[in-house]
């Protein structure tokens, strides 16, 4: 523990097992017979709990959030001062969460079916004293209205319910447990949307349009007789006949189940989240209307500090799509995707997409809490597994998925600036890079082990969800570059590298010997962008080539897309990066704007023109990682970049293209706001830019030094 918070004091959890999603309510009643100055309530649960003081909730939403339980969880502090009186209780909800993803066998898994829980009130009086109330005997325990809840299954709770059950409960040793005080960012309600519409399918069933696929939970409002039951189901897209579809999400039910008490009420599931557009409902009293219902939008508090703006609606949203993709995705850790039975923080997609989430909001506080997870599971070999939390225990490390271990240290480094917290993250970096040159079958290459390779690529064999790139290639590829991050860090931090600089250029230098041609889009894009081949001419002619040949457009999976439109403009292809930038057909980024979404699509053709879709399984409609198409639009096309890290200087290079009349982005850095504007008037392009600090502007390859200012050119 880090803190002496819970020192001396004992959990408490429901004897026996108990049902798999069942919701147990802690209670304690106590007195303060005296003046309070201050109150406060700590707590935690090996699942996902809700605090409520005399009736009133004080929590926030999903507590104690998602971490990798084995090796630490945090808990809260609520300031409680004004919810006390004279006689309270306080009462803790909770229910399995993100705990329920481990193994009942697993000591967590245990911890969590019996709904384990720790609590402390601390009531501080005006006369100096001050009162403990811990968990421990005297506490009750029952189950209540929740009557179940899973995070992918969803929630039942009964209103009209009166009589509880009670049960068994003991107390827990959890002295040996790494209980940390919360180091995330909170996680929020973050914005409430209305319906836009209400509809009924061709199979009949009756279903409310949001209008925006999102990452929360509904709301409803109504006035019924006790025993009215209410099911809703959730989905993100409806079918090609206009009928609602929840295929995608596999095994998760994502469903809501309400019995009505009497009278007025007003209910929102509290311990579970989903993800949607649509929802059906399936049950419900006839006048039930779309008016009784809202959508809570739900994520990690974080400040927006990255804006995008052109003069093609579709880019607009396409933008707007991937700002929607990452509120969907930063609940408490970088997830895949927030609706099927997965959402869980795959290390690949965090990885491609950190560099346009620290563009789009200030993430610092919550990478560096999950980096703690990413440490915490790295073994001692130095092992970055595909998931982290490694609730699925998958012992293997892929290529650019491990590699977020050096990747987003450096990245925080370069957007945010702090030594402090690159000097933490070293040792990560490190031990991830030796680790690959220990497990190799071969020196510098990284070969053998298992990769995800170039996922979803669209050059995937039939049958196959990786795209054909050699795997060996793309591993070797990835272990130069995070070799070439380990030394800048080293560098940058005063470690002697030199043993690091020397790996480096013997893995380029087997990477030249062992691949002689390039036969992919993504490796070209590898060999380009780490800059790995002896000679680059031949490779940007391939890549044009391969473009070209297959009809103009990318092929590109998780590992190829997001350098992409990099490889092309630093080798002077810019206007073909921007052809595909601007490209509305499939496969491309504004396939999917065209096609209606309002997120970013797992797979290039999610939805095909037909309006069939691609897989019944693997096809998300809110997975960020195509989003990282944003970083190249800020850093490139509008030319925001950190001369020094943390924007202590700033770089703007901006690369207009005729495709576009207009492009404007702001960016929020520490120092201040950044802006990059150029348009195109009277055959001319204008050019506006500010920064706060001094900067080196580039502008038709001319070099201008400027102080904080604005400036147009
Ligand atoms: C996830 C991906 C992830 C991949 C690993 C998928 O199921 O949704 O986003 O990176 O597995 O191959």
């Amino acid at each position: 523990m880090d803190n002496n918070v819970f020192k001396d004091i004992r959990g408490i959890a429901c004897e026996g097992l108990i049902e798999k999603e069942a919701v147990v309510e802690y209670k304690k009643n106590f007195s303060c017979n005296k003046k309070i100055s201050r109150a406060e309530l700590s707590v935690t649960a090996y699942g996902v709990y809700v605090a409520r003081v005399n009736g009133e909730i004080v929590s926030y939403p999903l507590a104690p959030g998602y971490d990798s339980y084995p090796y630490r969880i945090q808990y809260q502090t609520y300031d409680i001062t004004d919810k006390l009186g004279d006689e309270n209780t306080v009462s803790i909800v909770v229910g399995r969460g993100w705990c329920g993803f481990y193994d009942w066998n697993d000591l967590i898994g245990l911890l969590s079916s019996s709904r384990t829980m720790i609590a402390k009130i601390t009531v501080f009086y005006e006369d100096g004293s001050i009162d403990s109330i811990c968990t421990d005997s005297t506490w009750s325990g029952s189950l209540g209205k929740t009557v179940s809840s899973d995070i992918f299954n969803g929630e039942a709770y009964n209103a009209a319910m009166e009589q509880f059950e009670s049960l068994p409960l003991k107390t827990v040793d959890l002295s040996e447990r790494n209980i940390v005080s919360q180091d995330g960012e909170e996680i929020c309600e973050v914005e409430v949307i209305k319906p836009v519409s209400m509809f009924i399918t061709p199979k009949g069933e009756k279903v409310i349009d949001f209008g925006q696929n999102l990452t929360g939970y509904i709301e409803f409002e109504l006035d019924a007789n006790a025993g009215d039951v209410i099911e809703i189901s959730h989905a993100e897209v409806l079918d090609k006949d206009n009928n609602f579809y929840t295929v995608n999400y596999r095994t998760a039910k994502a469903k809501i189940k309400y019995i009505c008490k009497e009278g007025k009420q007003k209910y929102k599931p509290q311990l579970t989240f989903f993800g949607f557009r649509y929802i059906r409902i399936d049950k419900a009293p006839n006048a039930v209307c779309k008016d009784n219902f809202k959508a809570i939008v739900v994520h990690s508090d974080m400040k927006r500090t990255g804006f995008l703006k052109s003069s093609d609606l579709l880019l607009n949203k396409l933008f707007d799509n991937i700002i929607w993709g990452q509120k969907g995705n930063f609940l408490d850790v970088p997830t895949d995707c927030p609706q099927r039975d997965e959402r869980k923080g795959w290390t690949g997609d965090a990885q491609v997409f950190c560099k346009t989430a620290m563009y789009n909001f200030d993430c610092e506080k919550f990478f560096v809490r999950w980096l703690k997870n990413v440490r915490e599971e790295q073994n001692a070999l130095g092992f970055v597994p595909g998931v982290v939390p490694n609730d699925w225990r998958k012992d293997y490390c892929s290529s650019a998925w491990g590699d977020v271990a050096t990747v987003c240290p450096w990245e925080l480094y370069l957007t945010y600036g702090n030594k402090e917290l690159l000097r933490q993250h070293y040792p990560l970096m490190k031990k991830h890079v030796d680790f690959i040159t220990s497990v190799t079958e071969e020196q510098f290459l990284w070969k053998g082990g298992k990769h995800f390779g170039d996922w979803l690529g669209l050059d995937a064999p039939s049958g196959s969800y990786t795209g054909s790139s050699d795997k060996t290639l793309i591993a070797t590829a990835f272990y130069a570059y995070s070799v070439s991050l380990l030394v800048k860090a080293g560098k940058a931090l005063g470690e002697d590298v030199y043993e690091y600089e020397q790996l480096y250029r013997s893995i380029k230098k087997k990477f030249n010997d062992t691949f002689k041609e390039f036969n992919t889009q993504t490796e070209c894009i590898l060999a380009l962008h780490f800059n790995l081949p002896d000679s680059k001419e031949a490779t940007v002619k391939k890549l044009v080539e391969l473009i070209r040949n297959c009809g103009n457009h990318l092929q590109t999976g998780f590992v190829g897309t997001p350098y992409l439109l990099h490889a092309l403009s630093e080798n002077g292809e810019e206007e073909l990066a921007y052809e595909l930038l601007c490209r509305e057909e499939y496969p491309s980024w504004l396939y999917s704007v065209k096609n209606g979404a309002t997120t970013i699509w797992e797979y290039w053709d999610g939805v095909n023109d037909n309006g069939e879709f691609w897989s019944p399984d693997m096809n998300s409609f809110n997975h960020y990682a195509y989003g990282c198409v944003a970083d190249w639009v800020y850093s490139v096309a509008l030319g925001i970049n950190a001369e020094l890290p943390g924007y202590e200087k700033a770089k703007i290079t901006p690369h207009p293209t005729d495709r576009i009349d207009e492009l404007e982005g702001t960016f929020i850095t520490r120092h201040g706001v950044i802006k990059s504007r150029w348009y195109h008037r009277n055959k001319k392009v204008c050019y506006e830019i500010e920064v706060p600090v001094p900067a080196t502007v580039v502008i038709d390859n001319k070099e201008y030094e400027v102080q904080a200012g604005r400036y147009e050119f």
